[in-house]
């Protein structure tokens, strides 16, 4: 990943000195024949190297990348303002192609051009389209409204997870296939909610349930497909940290303790690192696990995993869904709040628990689905 980032800082200096100066000023050269190599290395590993924004985040390889620099930022910046969302370099590719485009992106006026091995892409929003494993065997016709059914795939990957087994990550995908289909289908997304039927059930139904809104709130502010289902798992495994902590004291009835409230808390670093020792799981779901209790403001929990970055677009999305979920269910220590109350409460935390724009756009969809 350390090349990447160089890479990509190199290439946003070479069209920043590219815009600054002139396109023929010999820096350019220089800095795209650096970059040029760098991509000539990272093309000798795989057949292609993929860049993607979402929001401000930039994902490489399908890797959201973090402390990209300024160098970085400013290239997300550019993209955007070419209304670029992604960007392909392909195996082949020439330097006097890789300079045409510097060139092209440098000039703010000047549309994005054709190459025969940089593909560039927007945002394809809903597409409808969906591209599903033939190992699925999917029984479309079948897939109406979330059913008990849904919930208890979930229930059965859940069962799979000890310190020892294998996580059926098929399973998953599988799962985020449906729900993807389901809520396309489905214009009120709060009939597929699911209620909890009882206790012991509340884990998966939880797991369901904001796995659904996370990939609702991403599917309203139009991310792609491939990163929505990524998101899927990852808001899917959000809490599985709770099954490396004791039941006593998960399903304790009563208030807890502190010494009770630190174990707990403590949820999100062993779900992140369950899922970081797991090979096929998206990075993404690590990132979020322990990130899905900070807060926008930069609090929250757990204090270890504080830092000066910012909470990932993902868990800030995650966490919003979290929030709604646990407050509308009916816990054993309270009643199930309506959805009324749940986003007024979260009205409350915009700026503070969460990110302003994601409660706007989860505020707005939820009334327009309450107005069905
Ligand atoms: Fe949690
Ligand atoms: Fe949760």
């Amino acid at each position: 990943m350390e090349k990447m980032k160089l890479f990509l800082s190199t290439l946003m200096s070479a069209i920043s000195t590219c815009t600054l100066y002139s396109k023929e000023h010999a820096s350019v050269d220089e800095l795209t024949q650096k970059a040029f190599s760098l991509l000539g290395e990272m093309l000798q590993q795989s057949d292609s190297v993929e860049l993607m924004i979402v929001g401000d985040d930039l994902i490489a390889n399908k890797t959201p990348l973090r402390d990209v620099g300024m160098q970085g930022v400013n290239l997300v910046k550019r993209f955007k303002k070419k209304g670029l969302s992604r960007v392909d370099f392909i195996k082949g590719i020439t330097f006097s192609e890789l300079r045409l485009f510097v060139t092209n992106i440098s000039a703010v006026s000047e549309d994005i051009r054709t190459y025969a091995h940089i593909k560039t892409g927007v945002v394809d929003v809903r597409t409808g389209g969906l591209k599903i494993d033939a190992d699925f065997a999917l029984d479309l016709e079948s897939l109406s409204g979330f059913t008990s059914g849904q919930v208890g795939m979930v229930k059965d990957v859940y069962q799979g997870i000890t310190p020892f087994k294998k996580l059926n990550i098929a399973g998953l995908e599988e799962i985020v296939v449906h729900f993807i289909i389901t809520f396309r289908r489905e214009a009120n997304i709060l009939k597929l909610i699911s209620p909890v039927k009882s206790f012991s059930e509340y884990t998966y139904t939880h797991a369901t349930n904001v796995a659904v809104l996370s990939m609702f709130q991403a599917e309203v502010l139009g991310v792609r497909e491939d990163i929505l289902r990524d998101i899927g798992i990852a808001a899917l495994l959000h809490d599985v940290g709770k099954l490396f902590i004791s039941k006593e004291v998960l399903e304790k009835k009563d208030a807890l303790n502190q010494k009770e409230w630190d174990e707990i808390r403590m949820h999100p670093i062993y779900g992140a690192q369950y899922l970081a020792k797991l090979e096929g799981i998206p990075h993404l779901a690590s990132i979020v696990a322990i990130e899905h209790h900070r807060r926008f403001d930069g609090k929250g929990y757990p204090k270890s995993a504080l830092n000066n970055k910012t909470q990932h677009l993902c868990s800030q999305t995650v966490a919003i869904a979290d929030f709604f979920d646990a407050l509308r269910s009916r816990r054993p220590y309270r009643r199930a709040l309506e959805i009324k109350e749940v986003l007024s409460l979260m009205k409350r935390e915009t700026g503070g628990a969460f990110n302003p724009v994601l409660v706007d756009n989860f505020i707005r969809a939820m009334h327009s689905a309450l107005s069905e």
